[in-house]
């Protein structure tokens, strides 16, 4: 891959300068959907596929992008002075977002880059492909800069600039997943604070199986905007009447006590979904850790559910592939993972049986829905590195 790259870059920008190879992961949760923005628990991992780059610094202040998934594109280039989102420069808004929070945060950046990216996850899945371009972008510029920026406020930076460049208003996760990721281990985030805990996944005679639904967001980003004010609305009926900072705060009982205080009905199940999938999440990490891995499965489970009927996020798609997998023998669990409205599932499958489930959604899928899905058995891998 590297050599292949490196061969690439060449033939798109040139020889000399120094040149240096990078990855950067995408990520799946396996738990805790919906929980950053209200300060809740997740249970992210970073996956081996993700986003290589290849970069010099040039000696001019141009920023030159190449990507080897967008090769109509061409090379987007833009000035290091005065970076703004442009719709023209498409994938290219989120490296360039980057470069400007990290301008913004008082970091000198006045020299420009040739950078060629290569991802191998697929896009607008719900795997973070461009929280991965971000990540790998900041990992980047520390190299190339000399910042020492540590991995937990790069990832701080790439939310910033996810939120304030691109305009997007997700939560930390994807970020924080993709900087911090670890080999075999998901990371149990406390979102409140940023506390976190690697928790090693053993899962036996299992595999993680992640199915595409190829169903493209859409209208996505304005639902998950839609889908955050709901939270905060429900938040600050319930803080006329209760101390609280966020709806992370409370366990189920507590819920349940003081849920009538929130006046829509809808806001009520947004907040019912964001209380009961953050305990769902604490119970599923404590699974993991004592090997019950079946009960871990069931509490996939129980968080699709809660995200269709509570949360409204899945759709027909991600419902089909999820419904089907609970059919299925060996399946220990499945849910959606990520935004939702689209993009793919997370399934946890026993070895044996990874063929057949993949033969059988697959089956049910485009009987249903008219058009395949995609499947892919992953492994949890590493944050950011030179490669
Ligand atoms: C997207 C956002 C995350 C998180 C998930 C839902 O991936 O980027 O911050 O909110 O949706 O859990």
């Amino acid at each position: 891959m590297k050599e292949k790259l490196l061969q690439q870059f060449i033939e798109v920008f040139g020889e000399g300068g120094e040149i240096q190879s990078y990855f950067a992961p995408g990520r799946v949760n396996l738990i805790g959907e919906h929980t950053d923005y209200n300060g809740g628990h997740v249970f992210p991992c970073a996956l081996t596929i993700g986003t290589y780059a290849v970069a010099r610094k040039n000696n001019d202040k141009t920023l030159r992008f190449y990507s080897t998934n967008f090769e109509q594109l061409g090379i987007i280039t833009s000035s290091v002075d005065g970076l703004i989102k442009v719709k023209e420069d498409d994938w290219a808004n989120y490296p360039k977002g980057v470069i400007w929070t990290l301008k913004q945060k008082g970091y000198e950046i006045n020299q420009g880059m040739d950078v060629l990216y290569h991802g191998t996850i697929p896009n607008s899945s719900g795997l973070s492909s461009s929280a991965s371009i971000e990540v790998l972008t900041g990992f980047i510029l520390n190299d190339l800069f000399g910042f020492n920026i540590d991995m937990v406020q790069m990832s701080l930076f790439s939310q910033f600039a996810e939120n304030k460049f691109i305009g997007v208003n997700c939560g930390i996760m994807d970020q924080f997943a993709i900087a911090m990721g670890k080999q075999d281990h998901a990371i149990f985030l406390d979102t409140s604070n940023l506390e976190y805990e690697y928790a090693p996944v053993k899962l036996q005679n299992a595999k993680i199986v992640i199915a595409n639904s190829n169903k493209k967001r859409g209208l996505g980003e304005s639902k998950y905007n839609e889908r955050r004010s709901e939270c905060e609305k429900a938040l600050s009926d319930l803080q006329g009447i209760i101390s609280i900072h966020a709806l992370g705060e409370l366990s189920e009982e507590e819920f349940e006590a003081n849920k009538h205080i929130i006046a829509d009905k809808i806001h009520a199940k947004r907040a019912k979904h964001a209380v009961y999938e953050n305990q769902r999440t604490i119970k599923a990490v404590e699974a993991l850790k004592a090997n019950d891995i079946k009960e871990f499965g069931l509490l996939m489970n129980a968080s699709h559910v809660s995200l269709r009927d509570d949360y409204e996020v899945t759709g027909i798609e991600l419902d089909t592939l999820v419904e089907a997998a609970w059919q299925q023998t060996g399946v220990i669990g499945s849910r959606m993972t990520g935004a939702g409205f689209g993009g793919c599932t997370v399934s946890i499958v026993e070895t044996d049986y990874v063929d057949t489930f993949i033969d059988q959604v697959g089956r049910i899928y485009e009987e249903k829905i008219g058009y395949k899905a995609d499947f892919y058995v992953v492994d949890i891998g590493n944050g950011p590195s030179r490669i």
